[in-house]
């Protein structure tokens, strides 16, 4: 474990970008442990499949409390929890400037696009309206303009004749789970030492 990151990964759903960042922090050579897994869904599927690995989990509920009051708990659990790097899969709560910035080349997310295009929602439905010929993913830092920060690495795939929404989802699905991990690793051979 010496030497290893210690990385929160922050989820709000299902959690498969999460699970394939604790599969693959199991290999004794990947240089980040999962050391923490926090929702702000109380019942997030994600949670109970991160407390099966072994990981510990919490649920930090955003309903029903200011965006200040949330960060404050969520910022606390990171810190007890030594955290150096955070991972969004799946967080579905904007995070602010503030919260941000102190974190700047520690905090990482993973968008099912390429960007800088179809930033936001329904990237799968708005490319093949677009008449996309190629879509996928990217892992870029969080900065305060939301999908907008420093893209770390991206994974594409060409649009098929006859492509749906959900066979396009499913495809750039398991792109994610093979690049986050990639992207996760460079982070944690880059970023600085110190607690978050
Ligand atoms: C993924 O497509 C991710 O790119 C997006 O939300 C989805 C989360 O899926 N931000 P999961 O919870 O990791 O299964």
């Amino acid at each position: 474990m010496s030497g290893k990151k210690r990385v929160a990964v922050l989820v709000s759903g299902r959690g498969s970008n999460m699970a394939a960042l604790i599969e693959a922090a199991g290999a004794p050579a990947y240089p980040a442990a999962i050391a923490l897994v926090v929702s702000n869904v109380v019942d997030a599927p994600a949670l109970a499949r991160a407390t099966a690995a072994g990981v510990p989990a919490v649920a930090i509920a955003s309903a029903g409390k200011t965006r200040p009051a949330f960060e404050a708990a969520l910022a606390a659990a990171l810190e007890a929890a030594r955290i150096e790097i955070v991972c969004l899969a799946g967080f579905m709560r904007v995070l602010s400037p503030g919260f941000v910035a102190r974190r700047s080349g520690r905090l990482i997310n993973i968008h099912p696009s390429l960007l800088p295009a179809f930033p936001g929602l329904d990237t799968h439905a708005r490319a093949l309206a677009a008449g996309a010929g190629r879509h996928g993913c990217t892992v870029h830092y969080v900065t305060a303009e939301v999908d907008a920060g420093p893209i770390i690495a991206q994974a594409a795939i060409e649009v098929r004749t006859g492509e749906t929404v959900q066979s396009l989802a499913e495809r750039v699905l398991a792109e994610e789970h093979r690049l986050y991990p990639l992207a996760l690793a460079l982070v944690a051979g880059a970023a600085p030492g110190a607690a978050i």
